[in-house]
């Protein structure tokens, strides 16, 4: 089996660091870099089923794809549990935020379909119950293969492990409706190595998952991202001058910053058809900034690579904060090196007064951006909440050069197809 550096011909790239220094320039509520105001009487999709993470069909470039006019989403889904005595409170009330917070354990990859982009009809769960290998089906990417309708689902099968994991079927179409039809055997791809990311040995809270399969535009080879964190035993590594960055006086102080390590991981494929990886030294770290860079994905535009990511306050280290919300690093070239956009990252946050209204973006190539629902304060003082588990508004985003703006807000989960496929 060749290396790296026989295929490379050159030693593997240095990740780019994602710095305290730069970390220190997020501020919540700017403006152009902030999620508009998500109203408390926001619609919901279903009244059956919770949704998060959601993942629009599109092709290895990353154009979201219709096919024969349907356009199609996947979601992480959870049943809702109204009428289970175990969610029920000791008023006779349904717990619906214990309801939602433990979903994770139970999300299984759903599809939608719709004629508009929008108003999205509920198609069922992927794959039968019993294919997938382990408890919980977590995020990924569904990719339009041919004409023909093949889709590959990279997703992420957890508990027990972590594996990254692909599984084929196909797509559908009637003039009433898709459905999705074989997803039936899951291949597992790779795990965590312990040497460039970090295992479950290493630590239990370890993050590796969120496959983002894509071509690269410039030497047409198959690759993937993923979020993962940097390999080592909790609280081992080093939070030194470079991932400091360049701070003020006064600033120096890491405090218990060593454990947080998240990283965006980049593996590639050694055959055509993606069956066959190798995981490459991570693009970017975060060591004593954020433990959590979840979803990493694409946008290629004026020739430059934009790398974007989801991330939490709760997952930032000592002494740098940052609202919830999607950032992002730009690159003239795959391997980079990366800067942080707006000098911060940060690209589209929460407002400070609605902390955890939305989650999970995704950046389409468009510019269009769209995450789900979280909770939404419908008091003053925040302190009565309505769980979302659905659909948000789309925001839409101008990227220019190092920047990006927040220029206008669409419609609950609008997302519009680039390119229409006709199936043969
Ligand atoms: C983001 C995320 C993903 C993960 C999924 C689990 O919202 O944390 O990283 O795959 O949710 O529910």
């Amino acid at each position: 089996m060749k290396s790296n550096t026989e295929k490379f011909g050159k030693a593997p790239h240095q990740p780019s660091l994602w710095t305290r220094a730069d970390a220190l320039k997020v501020h919540a509520d700017d403006p152009t870099t902030t999620q508009p105001l998500v109203s408390a009487d926001f619609p919901v999709l279903s009244n059956e089923v919770f949704i998060w993470d959601t993942m629009p069909l599109r092709d290895l470039d990353g154009n979201i794809t219709s096919v024969d006019g349907w356009s199609v989403i996947f979601t992480l889904t959870a049943d809702r549990h109204p009428n289970d005595p175990q969610y029920i409170d000791e008023n006779g009330n349904y717990d619906i935020t214990r309801d939602w917070n433990d979903r994770h354990g139970r999300a299984k990859m759903y599809y939608w379909f719709s004629r508009t982009g929008k108003d999205w009809k509920l198609g069922g769960r992927v794959m039968a119950e019993g294919v997938s290998p382990t408890a919980r089906e977590w995020a990924g990417t569904p990719i339009l293969l041919n004409e023909q309708g093949d889709v590959d689902l990279y997703y992420t099968a957890v508990t027990p492990g972590a594996t990254i994991v692909k599984v084929r079927g196909r797509v559908v179409t009637t003039e009433h409706g898709v459905s999705m039809v074989g997803f039936e055997k899951v291949k597992p791809l790779f795990e965590a190595d312990g040497k460039m990311y970090q295992t479950e040995a290493q630590n239990p809270f370890w993050g590796f998952r969120d496959p983002w399969p894509f071509r690269d535009p410039n030497d047409g080879k198959l690759y993937m991202l993923f979020e993962g964190n940097v390999a080592g035993e909790r609280g081992s590594h080093k939070v030194g001058k470079a991932e400091i960055g360049d701070v003020p006086p006064g600033y120096e102080d890491v405090g218990n910053s060593r454990f947080q390590t998240a990283c965006v991981g980049i593996a590639v494929a050694r055959d055509e058809d993606g069956d066959d990886w190798e995981m490459l030294p991570p693009l970017l770290t975060a060591v004593g900034v954020n433990d959590q860079t979840e979803r990493p994905h694409f946008v290629f535009q004026d020739g430059k690579y934009y790398l974007f990511t989801i991330s939490h306050t709760f997952t930032y280290a000592d002494g740098v904060t940052g609202p919830d919300g999607v950032y992002g690093f730009v690159a003239d070239s795959l391997f980079g090196p990366y800067v942080p956009l707006n000098g911060s990252g940060l690209v589209l946050g929460n407002p400070s007064s609605q902390p955890f209204q939305t989650y999970s973006h995704c950046v389409m190539p468009n510019g269009l951006v769209t995450s789900f629902i979280d909770s939404v304060p419908t008091d003053e003082s925040g302190t009565q909440i309505r769980i979302g588990g659905t659909e948000a508004p789309t925001v839409e985003i101008k990227i220019k050069g190092q920047q990006t703006f927040v220029v206008a807000e669409y419609d609950y989960g609008y997302i519009p197809p680039m390119l229409d496929v006709t199936l043969e």
